[in-house]
């Protein structure tokens, strides 16, 4: 496969900065030749940058970094959609506000092949805020929002086809704002926080989405925020919860995700490698987007994906 790696040092999502090194720090983990030695060819686009747009200013007078992140959305979503129809994007965080253009890009793409797109949110948040419900003002808590079409995001460049609350999908959960709560609660969003990992396992709610995904030949975009594990295995991120995935819960996501074959895009996000113990997290995320490219123990599945 043809894997295209574009660095997004964004930093503007939130408060407490340091992401800005992230896509260097997946570097130096080795993300490039973890790919590579899968037998993937892989390019690496550098990093972008982003000037600051010309917005008026927020509605929401706590929205923080609104210029610069509408300068980011813009950048990337053309990055994305340029991209996309000649292999997989792998959009290297930067915090979470990078999911912005990088959904923005996939869901123009997936109008341009008249399929739909579904989206795999592994994270602690739901980050299912508008810029007029959020209280932190942090646009990172946005970007579902944003790519569902809710109502707030007039600065940004509109959604193509905004992506149906039913083909999203969010795993790991254990941090949501009551806005958010009160916007997915009733829909036909899958909803996968922890207490229902702790009943029914991780694999039986993430395999009945991608069977979902499979059926209606949908793209899938997965944005994996490294707030998504726990702490203990991953502390370098500014939004530590407790009670995240395991470091098996994670590998077997991202291994089921790899059989599937369905994934067109990945986000690597908020990785803040200031506040990482001797990288650890860092190679942690890399191992993990070598799952999801094909590492394995052995060639030979437990179980082979059919879609249902
Ligand atoms: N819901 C909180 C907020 O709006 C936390 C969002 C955290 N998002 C993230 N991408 N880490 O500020
Ligand atoms: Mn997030
Ligand atoms: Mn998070
Ligand atoms: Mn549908």
């Amino acid at each position: 496969r043809d894997i295209f790696l574009i660095g997004a040092p964004l930093d503007c999502g939130k408060r407490a900065r340091g992401c800005l090194m992230g896509p260097d720090a997946l570097r130096v983990a080795g993300l490039m030749r973890a790919a590579a030695s899968l037998g993937h060819r892989v390019t690496d686009m550098g990093n972008l940058s982003a000037a600051a747009a010309d917005v008026p200013s927020p509605a929401n007078p706590m929205v923080h970094g609104l210029a610069e992140t509408v300068g980011w959305t813009r950048v990337l979503a053309e990055t994305a959609r340029d991209v996309a129809p000649r292999g997989l994007p792998i959009f290297l965080g930067g915090d979470h506000a990078v999911s912005l253009g990088s959904l923005a890009g996939m869901a123009a793409h997936a109008r341009a092949l008249d399929r739909p797109l579904f989206v795999l949110w592994l994270d602690a948040h739901a980050d299912f805020h508008t810029p007029l419900t959020t209280e932190s003002g942090n646009l990172h808590g946005t970007p579902v929002a944003y790519a569902a079409g809710l109502p707030g995001f007039e600065a940004f460049p509109p959604i193509e086809r905004p992506v149906p609350l039913g083909h999203l999908c969010f795993v790991g959960l254990r941090s949501v704002d009551p806005p958010e709560r009160a916007a997915l609660e009733e829909t036909e969003a899958t909803l996968v926080d922890m207490r229902r990992i702790d009943e029914e396992g991780i694999a039986a709610p993430l395999r009945a989405f991608l069977e979902r995904v499979a059926a209606a030949d949908g793209l899938l975009h997965v944005s994996l925020d490294v707030d998504f594990l726990d702490p203990a295995i991953a502390p370098a991120v500014g939004t530590t919860v407790p009670g995240g995935a395991t470091f098996r819960e994670a590998h077997l996501v991202l291994e089921l995700l790899h059989d599937s074959g369905l994934v067109a895009s990945l986000d690597l996000v908020e990785l803040n490698p200031f506040l990482d113990d001797r990288g650890r997290t860092a190679s942690l995320m890399v191992d993990l987007t070598a799952s999801l490219l094909g590492r394995r123990i052995f060639d030979r599945p437990t179980r082979p994906f059919a879609a249902g």
